[in-house]
Parts: C-alpha cells; structure tokens; sequence
C-alpha cells in the first residue's frame, strides 16, 4: 500500500522504516529540511540498534523515502500514520498542536480516499475530533464527490533502545476503528506483519495505550514503595521480587526498584491521565500515587547521602549514567537531571559518566563552576571514580554494571557508593570494604 507518515521522531521513523521493511511504500514526511538531508543520507536522529541499517535496504530497494513537500505526500496516499509528538503542557495536559498542524495539511492535500492513522499518544476522544477537524478544512471538490476521509487510532508500544524489534515482533497490534472500511484497512497494512492484532473501538485504543503505560509504571512505583519499607523492616527487595515473579498472574517485568521512571513516556502519560481523570470529575487516586512516590524516589539516595556526609561541599562525586536508561541518548525524565543540580547547588564537585547522554547533558550543564560546586566530564567510567569521596550510580549501562567491588575500592578515595539501580554483589562489595548504600536492600 501507499503510506505516507507525519513526523519522523522515533515514532514516526520507526513506523515508517518498518511498514516498509515489510513490503509497503512509505513516505516520511517531516517539516525539517536539515532532518529530511540527514535521513536521506542513510542517518537516524535516533541513537536505535539496526534502524540505520534497514533505512538503507529499504531506500535502495525503493520502498522508502523522506521529504519535506506533505502535499505531495499526503496527496495520494491511501494511509496517513501521524507519529508527531505530543508533550506535556504546563498543567500536565498533551500538547495536540503538532496533531492539529498535521491534520490541516492533510486536509489541504489529500485527492483520494484515506484512512488518517493517529500513532502518537493522544488523549481519549482525541481521534474523533482530529476526524471532525480534518472534515472541517476539507475544500470543496470541482466534481462535487466527497472525499471519505476517517481517523483511527494504532497505539505505539515501543521501548527506546529495542523499537525495531518491539515493531517487527511486537506481542500484539491495537488497532481502533469505527468502521468495517477503516478496519479492513489497517488489517492489510499488517497483514505481512503476520502479529496478533487486537481490534477495538477507537476510544479504547487510545485508552488502551494510557492504561498499558500506566499499569507499568504503577508496577515500578509500587515496587519502589514496597523497597522503602523493606529497608525499614529488614527485608531485601531483591529477593521479594525473586519470590514474586514466578507468579504468572504477577509477571517477572517491571519489578525493578531503584530510582524510579524515566524517559520521554511514563512521566508524561501519567500525568496526561490523571489530568484527563480531572477533566472528567474523576480522581485516579493509583496513578497519582505512582507520580507521588516516582517524584520522591528520583532523590532518595541524594538524601541518603546527604545525612550520610553532611555536607558535599568541595567533595569529588562520581556520577556514572545520564541516561534515563541504558541504550539510549535521551535524558528526558532521566533521574540524574535531578540528582546533578542538587549536587552542585550543594557545592559538590561532579566528574559525570556516560557512553551516550554525555554531549546533551554537557548542553545543559556545561563543564566549570555551577551553583557552589562545579561539573567536568570523564572519558571513561574508571576516570570518573579516581579520587571521588562518593559514586552514584544512575544507569544500568554495561561498562557500569560490570564495575568489580575493586574498581570502587581502588579508584575512590573513600568507597561510599550509592546504587540507584540495585546492580551489584551486596555481600561482596561489604567484603571488599565498600561502604554500599542500594535501593530497598538489607543495610
Ligand atoms: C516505555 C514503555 O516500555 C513502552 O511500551 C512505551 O511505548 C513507551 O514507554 P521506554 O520509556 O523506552 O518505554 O522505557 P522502559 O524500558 O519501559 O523504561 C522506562 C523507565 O522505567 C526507565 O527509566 C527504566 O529505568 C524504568 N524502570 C523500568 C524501572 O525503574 N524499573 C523496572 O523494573 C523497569
């Protein structure tokens, strides 16, 4: 089929390359002509293993290209994907002006039937309205036929770090409509997929996608809850998690405590939710208490650490991840943006680590003096622990993770680490004479 795609974020991107990969002819439309060269010339915006890779056999096979021209995209298309970004407005709300920039030039160019495909995260209702939209701004036509034009709704349910295979391979399809010809639609555009789909209402589909990303963070946050208490009462929460998740009914996912969610998704759909909640009179009191205990659990070690040594003032700390998890270069919602301005508001001096988030976090935190303290970058993990007087770990990221108790004890003047990921040997990091501080382990 002849798809064209709005937005060429993770999204949009991943979407587009992969309906290709799998025998469709895509159009990747964005409005960024620098965005369009990049693309063009076999590159991703995104840091995603094997994304390149299938751009350029997608490209030289003639199925996939990128342009900034929506008209002559959106044309002739016979499905539109929009996969633009929908982020969090000051009041916790979804910022639909990108959805609404999109739906007007697809009601200024199409010149055939199309099925409007919304891919990015909307709120309930919003489908039905950007379908009202776009009929709204359709022009008249010189033959007086109407053009049939409805809005359906695909949820996305990518990881970063893993999107190809969680498109090629996901575990299900949602696909929501209100009409058998929308239906029929979506059903052979994933037909070569050859995945389970799930066919639903539109409005469940979009709700579908809330209450999946909701649902895990409530797990997180739960786990976190559950890992506060097990500090106090002598429990270790890595073996309750142990003991939980050989219950099918529980799963074994998503029951990492630590220092909470991150990333450009849970932070932000929780608070759309809740919002969207208000809005209708009703208070979902679980997902706000899952932001309540993410929002303490980002700080927690930093508060640890503070009773723990009184004051960072002139004290050498490493900070190894800046990612908001490991695979990624994205910093968006990640706990180490948190934790970098308390340290330096309190006179710490940081030496950060990262493989990937270096460059952006050195965007916002330039190397020299800030607040009281000052912040430099390393070029390796081990550099960042030379002389520290503390370490936080912030991303599980192999070359972290693989740090022995040595490294620590050797590298740091003094061998305090705080573990926001829960990675390592407690009991041998104890022998070697680390003085280990994790999230919900026995002390
Ligand atoms: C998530 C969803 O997994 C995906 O389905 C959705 O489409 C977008 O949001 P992503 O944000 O890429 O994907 O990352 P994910 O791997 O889910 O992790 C999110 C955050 O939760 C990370 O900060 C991670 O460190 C944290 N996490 C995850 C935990 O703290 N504990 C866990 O057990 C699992």
């Amino acid at each position: 089929m002849r798809i064209s795609v709005a937005g060429t974020g993770y999204v949009g991107l991943v979407a587009g390359v992969c309906f290709a990969e799998r025998g469709h002819q895509v159009t990747c439309v964005d409005q960024d002509q620098a965005k369009v060269d990049m693309l063009e010339a076999g590159r991703a915006p995104i840091h995603e293993e094997g994304l390149e890779a299938l751009m350029r056999a997608n490209r030289e096979a003639g199925r996939l290209s990128y342009t900034t021209d929506h008209r002559g995209a959106y044309g002739n298309a016979e499905a539109i994907f929009i996969g633009v970004g929908t982020p969090e407005l000051p009041d916790g709300s979804a910022d639909l002006s990108h959805i609404a920039q999109v739906a007007r030039q697809i009601a200024e160019s199409i010149r055939q039937d199309c099925l409007v495909v919304v891919k990015s995260t909307v709120p309930v209702g919003t489908n039905h309205k950007v379908e009202q939209f776009i009929h709204d701004f359709l022009p008249a036509r010189a033959d007086g036929r109407k053009l049939r034009v409805e809005v359906a709704s695909n949820p996305e349910f990518l990881a970063q770090g893993t999107a190809v295979r969680d498109t090629l391979q996901a575990a299900r399809v949602v696909i929501g409509t209100d009409s058998a010809w929308a239906e029929g639609i979506l059903q052979r555009i994933y037909a070569p997929f050859g995945l389970p789909v799930v066919s639903v209402s539109r409005r469940s589909a979009e709700m579908v996608k809330y209450a999946a990303n909701n649902f895990l963070a409530l797990k997180i946050s739960y786990m976190n809850d559950i890992a506060n208490l097990c500090e106090r009462v002598g429990a270790d929460i890595l073996e309750v998690a142990e003991g939980m998740r050989h219950d099918r009914r529980i799963g074994g996912h998503f029951l990492g405590a630590g220092i909470g969610y991150g990333g450009s998704c849970f932070p932000k759909d929780t608070k759309a939710l809740e919002h969207l909640g208000r809005q209708h009179n009703y208070r979902l009191r679980t997902v706000q208490a899952a932001i309540d205990v993410n929002e303490d659990q980002r700080t927690l070690l930093f508060r640890k650490a503070r009773n723990r040594l009184i004051s960072f003032r002139g004290l050498k700390v490493a900070v190894l991840g800046l990612t908001f998890k490991p695979g990624t270069d994205d910093l968006r919602g990640a706990p180490a943006l948190s934790n970098i301005p308390l340290l330096l508001e309190q006179g710490a001096l940081v030496t950060a680590y990262d493989p990937a988030g270096q460059e952006r976090c050195r965007a916002l935190h330039p190397e020299g003096e800030e607040g009281e303290g000052g912040i430099r970058y390393a070029n390796s993990v081990r550099e960042a622990l030379e002389g520290a007087g503390a370490c936080f770990v912030f991303t599980e990221w192999p070359e972290i993770l693989s740090l022995s108790p040595q490294d620590f004890k050797q590298r740091m003047r003094t061998p305090l680490v705080y573990d926001g990921r829960n990675i390592y040997d407690r009991l041998a990091m104890l022998e070697a004479g680390v003085e280990y501080h994790a999230v919900g382990r026995r002390p």
